[in-house]
């Protein structure tokens, strides 16, 4: 990896597993972690759903900038999780290549609905027809993932482990 690309980014549907495979990696790699989600909360006082009921989707985004800017200035050598909706800004996308190298955790609509039925933490997913929901939005994503990853891991029938064994080798053979 190049230098200028010491940190390691997951990005991926709500569900793919980001934060939990983020937590495992860093400590395997004795690196940081940092999560975009937390940190955004944690800077603006709030929680997401609160965020978004009170403040709409926009401002959240917003937000979501905001912490990607910070993030820049003052991590490095970390694993950083991010919201799964934040690559879907262009600007998003180049600060997050910019900012190290980026890792599609890649998981099937039917893994990530039954991962995710039942949830209530997701603004996005509240209301009705919550599947209908994902896979539109599943849709939508899937080529912007894609376009932003330097690499693409398929979480299917893989545990939380496998993966990050995984990314660790991965990020060790490209040094
Ligand atoms: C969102 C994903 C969530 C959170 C917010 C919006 C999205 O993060 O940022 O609810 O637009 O997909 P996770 O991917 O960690 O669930």
């Amino acid at each position: 990896m190049e230098k200028k690309k010491q940190n390691i980014i997951l990005i991926g549907f709500m569900g793919s597993g980001k934060t939990s495979v983020g937590r495992r990696l860093s400590e395997r790699l004795h690196y940081q972690f940092a999560d975009t989600d937390q940190w955004l909360e944690e800077k603006a006082g709030y929680s997401i759903p609160h965020i978004f009921s009170e403040k709409g989707e926009e401002y959240f985004r917003d937000l979501e900038t905001d912490v990607l800017l910070d993030m820049q200035s003052s991590l490095h050598w970390s694993v950083i999780s991010t919201g799964g909706g934040l690559p879907v800004r262009k600007r998003n996308r180049e600060l997050l290549r910019e900012m190290g190298h980026v890792i599609y955790l890649k998981a099937s609509k039917d893994t990530l609905v039954k991962r995710l039925s039942g949830d209530t933490t997701r603004p996005l997913l509240q209301g009705d027809d919550p599947i209908g929901r994902v896979e539109k939005l599943l849709h939508a994503r899937e080529p912007i993932y894609e376009e932003a990853a330097h690499e693409i891991i398929v979480t299917d029938h893989r545990s939380i482990d496998e993966i990050a064994e995984i990314i660790g080798t991965m990020v060790f053979r490209e040094e």
